[in-house]
């Protein structure tokens, strides 16, 4: 079996400053949410690190569900359509949702995502991301947290995949550009 992890050209986020920016979200959350009554929910996989990191850093309640969608095929380019793989098992109205992303790219899952789940009543919506590539965005959405900006490139590990690969790499890196096979 080849060692995928040798096709990761360089680290962009260590694990350490990964693990400083969450207790940093944390707290803010922590705050933020501190009488009310949170519901997160973690968009798979993408999201599925970066939310049990963040969650256990709180120190605050918090209930829990996920939603599997996706907008890629195998590729890396977003399509505008949201395929809703999996619903959330919980009911979100009258709680305070949080929703948890990997990335936000072009910006279509997550304003399709919000929109569905905003026409369910929440008492209040907002976005946890923990990557922003800003230079990216085709659609106008607000993220409330955010965890880092990256520059246009193809980033993995930490939940994040390229064709389901890497998602388990405690750091944030960058692909060998040969990995790509000319997909990107
Ligand atoms: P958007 O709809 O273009 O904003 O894309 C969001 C989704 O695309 C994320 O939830 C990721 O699953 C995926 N994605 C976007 N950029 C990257 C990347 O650099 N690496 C891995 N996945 C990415
Ligand atoms: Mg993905």
């Amino acid at each position: 079996m080849q060692n995928v992890f040798s096709n990761v050209e360089r680290t962009l986020i260590t694990k350490e400053e990964i693990d400083e920016r969450i207790k940093e979200l944390a707290k803010q959350i922590s705050d933020d949410y501190r009488d009310k009554n949170l519901l997160m929910i973690g968009v798979l996989k993408g999201s599925v690190v970066f939310m049990t990191d963040l969650m256990r850093a709180l120190d605050i309640n918090c209930k829990i569900d996920f939603m599997a969608v996706s907008s890629y095929g195998s590729g890396t380019k977003s399509s505008g359509n949201l395929n809703i793989q999996m619903d959330l098992r919980k009911d979100v109205m009258g709680y305070d949702v949080l929703i948890a992303e990997d990335i936000l790219d072009s910006g279509h899952t997550l304003s399709k995502v919000k929109e569905l789940i905003l026409s369910r009543k929440p008492a209040s919506l907002k976005i946890v991301a923990m990557l922003d590539k800003p230079t990216r965005r085709k659609v106008d959405i607000e993220i409330d947290y955010t965890g880092f900006e990256v520059p246009d490139e193809f980033v993995v590990g930490y939940g994040l995949d390229f064709d389901e690969d890497y998602r388990n790499l405690p750091f944030i890196g960058v692909l060998k550009p040969e990995t790509y096979n000319g997909s990107l």
